[in-house]
């Protein structure tokens, strides 16, 4: 058992596990070295490459999870969907009845990541946890209707209070594709798997729970293996949150995380979650900031220390090493 495992579990562990969203990124100057050498899209195409670049923050940090390198659109371009990365996902905006008619998931279109996954599994050490990944269903569905990210997100808003018949094909689509992903990534080598729904915080609670959190529970169901919800910007849900049935939950940096935790219910694990933003200030400031967030949930099993999001592409390196290490001295 790992700690990450433990803790997910609600079980005792000596300290805290920590990993963070994005830590095989730009900020690193291995990453960047590499991609000068390959694109984006062959990094994540070349299991070598992919496991090389999951393994960079492992290496120089310690992190207690490796989160595989790919994207959330990998799947759907093994269904056919033709995605360029500039550096975010642009593709051709799609209707819901388009979406609904996409073919199954080709998991043979996928073994790229099996391959990764399996390769992580043998050269990460052996209290570090392999973490597979997804995106959820109304996240996927945002770009697929708007062709790329945005503020606003509109197409996805007007879609979910429209609530078209297609609407529930295009989401039942997603989730038994990316169920079916998930699942491949726990055959191969993923001890943890987490849905991303990045964008869900953009709609208001009662769509969330008509349509986000069933979509996402259709996808997380009967995986064999522990599961991260992570919806940031949707603590206005996390009362009915636990509808998703994951195993842990990630909460972003908006409220306190003590109180997230009450609202989600404490017999639940919980992840994150310190603003990004704190990792662009400076070792001491880091240090309080974690100091205080270990403090809300002290005494408490089930916290694994992460960021409320993705962290920054500018950040020093000697501040993620202070985050680092002032979790792993702490008690
Ligand atoms: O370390 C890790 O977290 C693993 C790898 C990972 C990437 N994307 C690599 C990546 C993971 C888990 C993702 C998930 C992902 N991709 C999400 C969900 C997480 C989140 O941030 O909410 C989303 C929304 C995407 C879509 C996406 N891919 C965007 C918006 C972008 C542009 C990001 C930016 O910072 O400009 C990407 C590209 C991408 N995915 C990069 C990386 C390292 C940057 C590409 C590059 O190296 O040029």
């Amino acid at each position: 058992m790992t700690r990450l495992l433990d803790t997910l579990a609600l079980r005792a562990t000596d300290r805290r596990p920590v990993w963070v969203m994005r830590q095989a990124g730009r900020y690193l100057p291995e990453y960047r070295d590499l991609r000068s050498r390959h694109t984006f899209q062959e990094s994540i195409l070349d299991p070598k490459i992919a496991a090389e670049i999951t393994l960079q923050p492992i290496d120089r940090f310690g992190f207690d999870g490796a989160i595989m390198f790919a994207d959330i659109m990998t799947p759907l371009q093994a269904m056919g969907v033709d995605v360029v990365f500039d550096p975010g996902p642009k593709l051709r905006p799609m209707s819901l009845a388009e979406i609904a008619d996409l073919p199954d998931l080709d998991l043979d279109r996928v073994d790229h990541v099996a391959q990764t996954l399996a390769l992580v599994r043998k050269d990460v050490p052996d209290d570090v946890t392999v973490i597979g990944f997804a995106g959820a269903p109304t996240t996927l569905l945002a770009y697929l209707l708007e062709g790329s990210g945005s503020k606003e997100y509109l197409p996805l808003r007007t879609a979910m209070h429209d609530g078209a018949p297609e609407l529930d094909a295009a989401l039942e689509k997603l989730s038994s594709a990316m169920h079916a992903y998930l699942a491949m990534q726990v055959g191969a080598g993923a001890q943890v798997v987490q849905l991303f729904d990045s964008w869900a915080g953009i709609l208001p609670r009662h769509l969330l729970e008509t349509r986000s959190f069933p979509a996402a529970n259709a996808t997380l169901a009967e995986l064999h293996a522990p599961t991260i919800y992570f919806a940031p910007g949707a603590g206005h849900a996390l009362g009915s949150m636990r509808s998703v049935g994951a195993s842990a939950y990630g909460v972003d940096w908006r409220i306190p995380i003590d109180e997230a935790w009450v609202k989600l219910g404490m017999d639940v694990a919980i992840q994150g979650g310190l603003d990004p933003a704190i990792l662009l200030t400076d070792p001491d400031r880091i240090q309080a900031a974690v100091a205080q967030l270990l403090q809300q949930t002290a005494g408490q099993r089930g916290h694994i220390v992460n960021l409320g999001h993705g962290i920054d592409r500018h950040t020093p390196l000697e501040n993620v090493a202070a985050f680092v290490d002032a979790v792993k001295e702490a008690r």
